[in-house]
Formats: structure tokens, C-alpha cells, sequence
């Protein structure tokens, strides 16, 4: 497994991170239905095993409970992986979720993690959302201050656009930026990848298979009846036709490689010299025994024309059956 180097820290990712969003399981607003914990467990360790050395999860995944699984998988041996968590979206004692970057919320959310974790020190803290839009600057410095008591080692931000990383960068600098970045979400290659590489931030790419439709194995049916991904446009018709067409376009760019539709999306990603990792989400270890084989896969030139042929025609074929395309 490749590591490089993230943004301006002395932290060397490994270059597939593991996203624990769907091991927080169900029960909230964003669940991804049921999830068994011993599997949950089973795959960050052999996550680890496989060389990936960082995990990166969420307060608000599963309300605490990802950051409890990640903790148990963990137990003997947090000095070998990096914890990589998030602030900003609280819950209530409904479950409902809201967004602040209060600075005495976001002290009072860094402990509660510290506490879930079972650290002392988390590597990479990172605002989720910048939501609570006039309270950036208050989270911010907080998040600084965390670090000078020694509670969290470098500060990241996540969903930024460039307007609140100039307002960031302007307090102290920025170590990691966390954007959605797939083959069909590709908002971030102009302003914010340059801003990235001109201040030395480093670019750690959520959802790189776009939440799991562009592994080649998303069918209709996969799906729980209390998955987010009911709710997403992309999994809706008319979009998940298209999508699944595209897929098996990929397949064929795959196929050449003797790699897998999952494996050729990651490494798609891992293209970018802005990309420091790619967060891959899994929920057993078969999935990340699979996606971890993306790592050093080089993909020659002309095939990423012909993807950039095949997500025009995915637009205007998206376009034709009245759907959206997201950038
Ligand atoms: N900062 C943010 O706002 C934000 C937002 C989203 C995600 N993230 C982070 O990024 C991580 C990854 O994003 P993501 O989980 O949305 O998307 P992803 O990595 O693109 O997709 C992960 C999902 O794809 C499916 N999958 C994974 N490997 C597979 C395989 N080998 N074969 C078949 N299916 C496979 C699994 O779901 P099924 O088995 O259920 O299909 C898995 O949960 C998250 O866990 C989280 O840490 C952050």
C-alpha cells in the first residue's frame, strides 16, 4: 500500500483511507440499515492489515456509534493507525440533528469523541460541514486551540468551498480538505483543487465510488428500506438506468487492467497529485480486501478520455430522461 504525504503535516496516509460512515449502522437520519458490529470490527481490521493506516469517521455517524466500533476495532493497537473524526453536526435527545460551530459545542463534542475513541489525542480533526456559516471563524480557532493543549495533532475542514478556506486559512493554516470527489461528482477540479495545491492543503476525497454505485456490483435491491440512499438522486430513477449503463461501460475499461469497476473508481481518484487518500467506505472485510487493490493501479491516458467520453454521454442521456446531473 502507497502512502503520501497529507497537506502541510507530518502524517503519511496511506493512499485508501477506511470511511466508517456505514458502520454507525441505523437510527438516525443518515443510516445505512442495519450493520452487524463484529463485521463492522472484522473490516477496519483487516483494513489494517492490509496496510491502510488511517480511519476515518464521524461524531455523527450512527450518533457515536461508528466512533465505539472504531474504538473496539482498534483496542491494542490505536499506535498503529491514525483517527481522522468530525464536529459540527450535534444531535438532540430526539435524534434530531443540527449544525454548530459554537466554540464551547465544539470543545464539549472533541471531548465526547476522545471519550468514544478511548484516546487520548485525535491525529486529524476536521469540520464537517461549514453549515453554521458565521460561527466558521469561532469553531475554527477552537480547533486550534485543542491542538495547543495537545488534544488533537492537525485540523482539517470538510464540504468547504473556497470563500470559507480563505476565512480558515486566514486563522491558521488549513492540513486537509474533505470534498465529495467521484467519476460523477467532479465539482472540486478548478477552484478548490488549486487552492489546495497552492496552500499545501491535503485533499482526502469522500464517496470515491459514489457511495457504492460505481463498484459494479450496485443493484436495485441492494438497497435497506432505511438506507439514505433511497432518498438520493443518483439511486432514483430516471438517473440509476443511466448509471448502471455507465457502469457497464467502466467494466469494459476495467476488464483491461484485470481490475475491478470499484478498483478503476478509487484509482480514477487517486489519479490527482491534489489527493493525498481516497476515503472508501466499507462494511465487511470482502469489500475492503477488494477496494485496498486500487493502490498503485495505473490507469494509461486513453482510457480516462474515454471516461471523460462516457460521462458526457451519461449527462445528455440524463439529460434526455429529465433527470439532474450533480457536479
Ligand atoms: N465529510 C463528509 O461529509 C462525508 C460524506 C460522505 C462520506 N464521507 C466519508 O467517506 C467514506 C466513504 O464514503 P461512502 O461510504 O459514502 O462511499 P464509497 O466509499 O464511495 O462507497 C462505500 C459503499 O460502497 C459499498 N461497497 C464498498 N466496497 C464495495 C465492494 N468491494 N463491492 C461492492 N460494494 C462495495 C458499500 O455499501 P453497500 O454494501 O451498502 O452497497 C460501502 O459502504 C465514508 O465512510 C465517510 O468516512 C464523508
Amino acid at each position: 500500500m502507497n502512502k503520501r504525504q497529507l497537506g502541510n503535516s507530518e502524517l503519511y496516509f496511506s493512499e485508501i483511507g477506511f470511511g466508517a460512515w456505514a458502520v454507525g449502522g441505523s437510527g438516525y437520519a443518515f443510516g445505512w440499515g442495519e450493520q452487524d458490529d463484529n463485521e463492522s470490527i472484522a473490516a477496519i481490521r483487516h483494513a489494517l492489515d492490509l496496510g491502510i493506516n488511517w480511519i476515518d469517521t464521524a461524531a455523527i455517524y450512527g450518533l457515536g456509534h461508528s466512533e465505539e466500533v472504531v474504538a473496539k476495532a482498534i483496542k491494542g493497537i490505536r499506535n498503529n493507525v491514525l483517527i481522522a473524526t468530525k464536529c459540527s453536526l450535534v444531535w438532540d435527545e430526539n435524534r434530531d440533528i443540527s449544525s454548530s460551530l459554537n466554540a464551547d459545542s465544539v470543545r464539549s463534542e472533541c471531548e465526547a469523541s476522545l471519550k468514544r475513541l478511548n484516546t487520548d489525542v485525535i491525529d486529524l480533526y476536521q469540520i464537517h460541514w461549514p453549515s453554521d456559516d458565521e460561527r466558521i471563524e469561532e469553531g475554527w480557532a477552537e480547533i486550534g486551540r485543542l491542538i495547543e493543549e495537545g488534544k488533537v495533532r492537525y485540523a482539517g475542514v470538510s464540504n468547504f468551498q473556497v470563500e470559507h478556506l480563505e476565512r480558515a486559512q486566514k486563522i491558521r493554516p488549513i492540513t486537509s480538505l474533505q470534498p465529495p470527489y467521484s467519476m460523477m461528482r467532479r465539482g472540486v477540479e478548478g477552484d478548490i483543487f488549486k487552492f489546495c495545491r497552492e496552500n499545501n492543503i491535503g485533499v482526502i476525497p469522500y464517496s470515491p465510488m459514489q457511495s457504492g454505485l460505481l463498484t459494479g456490483k450496485f443493484s436495485r435491491d441492494r438497497l435497506q428500506p432505511d438506507d439514505w440512499r433511497n432518498e438520493s438522486a443518483e439511486f432514483m430513477e430516471p438517473n440509476l438506468t443511466v448509471n448502471l449503463e455507465f457502469v457497464d461501460e467502466l467494466r469494459i475499461i476495467a476488464d483491461k487492467y484485470d481490475k475491478t469497476v470499484a478498483q478503476l473508481a478509487v484509482a480514477w481518484v487517486l489519479r490527482r497529485e491534489e489527493v493525498s487518500s481516497a476515503i472508501v467506505g466499507a462494511r465487511r472485510p470482502s469489500q475492503i480486501e477488494e477496494t485496498a487493490g486500487s493502490s498503485g493501479c495505473k490507469i494509461e491516458e486513453v482510457d480516462f478520455h474515454r471516461i471523460d467520453e462516457l460521462l458526457q454521454q451519461r449527462a445528455e442521456k440524463v439529460g434526455k430522461a429529465g433527470g439532474t446531473v450533480r457536479t
